[in-house]
């Protein structure tokens, strides 16, 4: 087993590392030369593709805030409303879909019954259904119309982490290959993007070699009862995550928000040295969100909180009101959470560890879940 961590302590560690490959490997043959994108082994006409008018994502866990991220992004590059639904809400809350509706299957395993009951369900209602599953041969791509297979190779550790950026991968590709589809400045958009992306597997290398700061902060909370995430936009889904992982791993109660929703409620919780991370959007994301959320961090730090905030490199307006800066490479604002999230997954690795609990193996929980 030692030799299957390839030297790491622990399968999640490893797979932390691998992530830089789960989303170059995604990437990797689905481009030509001249930047066009091309996805032929999703088995949809592009005919079928564009007749599609609304998208609905159907996912559980942390797919499903994959899912959350692929609403923002492919709502901006195509204009086709999408949806998130949780699974097993899906099935039960009689849902609008029918056959212009392209219903979205996210999946690590393959497996996860929830997830599979709701594609069937979606075909039953007539709808196009594709599935964007880490696992070849597995259930729900064989039950579903179509599939855009994520290449992060063999996940083992409960918590997921590189399966997620893939999920967070294969989505963009979808988002992109529609507004291609469309053409126009869809297309030209879609194209710069495309480069980007293609950057961000070094980005993520040179991220988790910088992870040092965020392994110490994490052995000096080892006794902390309760730790809240902020994000906004795509950061909110990541902040989300942030506080799956808290919970699978390290047994806290952690919660997750979207940044602008704290005056409605949660700021009530902020008291001395209640500790808060914060996903703050790049300086360049629209609607001056930056902005927002760094008045946020002077709103909480006022009230006390211990703030300890994601901020891309150069963004030295958080300084001020952060007790920690964990700095992320800068990319453009729908591409961050492949960024952002990395320090929260070592984050919540370390504290699991430094409580002496299983990492890969968190008491309760099971790889895939295969009952409803
Ligand atoms: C993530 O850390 C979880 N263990 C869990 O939320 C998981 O993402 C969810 O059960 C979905 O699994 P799947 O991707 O295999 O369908």
């Amino acid at each position: 087993a030692a030799a299957e961590k390839g030297g790491y302590a622990t399968f999640m560690e490893k797979e932390i590392f691998d992530q830089p490959h789960a989303v170059g490997d995604t990437l990797l043959g689905r481009t030509k030369d001249d930047g066009e994108l091309v996805l032929d082994e999703l088995r949809i006409s592009e005919e079928q593709l564009k007749n599609v008018d609304r998208i609905t994502v159907v996912a559980c866990g942390t797919a499903a805030y994959a899912g959350m991220v692929a609403k923002y992004a492919i709502e901006h590059w195509t204009r086709i409303p999408v949806e998130v639904s949780l699974a097993h809400e899906f099935r039960y809350s009689d849902p609008i879909v029918n056959e212009r509706s392209l219903v979205v299957s996210i999946s690590q395993s393959g497996e996860t019954m929830d997830t599979l009951m709701a594609v069937k369900h979606a075909r039953e209602l007539g709808a196009l259904t594709l599935s964007i599953c880490n696992t070849h041969g597995s259930t729900i791509p064989r039950e579903s119309d179509a599939v855009l297979y994520t290449h992060a190779g063999p996940e083992i550790a409960v918590a997921s982490t590189k399966a997620f950026l893939a999920q967070i991968t294969a989505c963009y590709l979808l988002g992109l290959y529609l507004a291609q589809l469309r053409g126009g400045t869809y297309a030209d958009d879609a194209k710069a993007v495309m480069q980007e992306l293609h950057e961000v597997p070094g980005k993520i290398e040179a991220l988790l070699g910088t992870m040092d700061r965020v392994k110490e902060i994490a052995r000096f909370m080892a006794d902390t009862r309760s730790v809240l995430f902020l994000g906004r936009n795509v950061g909110f889904p990541i902040a989300m995550e942030g506080a799956l992982k808290l919970k699978e791993l390290a047994y806290i109660h952690a919660e997750g928000f979207a940044a602008g929703e704290l005056k409605h409620g949660p700021i009530a919780l902020i008291d001395a040295g209640q500790p808060v991370f914060i996903v703050v959007p790049g300086p360049d994301t629209p609607h001056e969100l930056h902005k927002k959320v760094v008045s946020n961090i002077q709103e909480i730090r006022a009230r006390g909180a211990r703030t300890i905030v994601i901020a891309q490199e150069g963004d030295e307006d958080v300084v001020p009101f952060a007790d920690e800066v964990i700095r992320v490479p800068r990319t453009s604002p729908l591409l961050q959470p492949l960024l952002t999230v990395v320090p929260l997954q070592v984050f919540a690795l370390h504290l699991s560890t430094a409580k002496g609990l299983d990492v890969d193996q968190p008491r309760n929980l099971a790889k895939s879940v295969t009952v409803e």
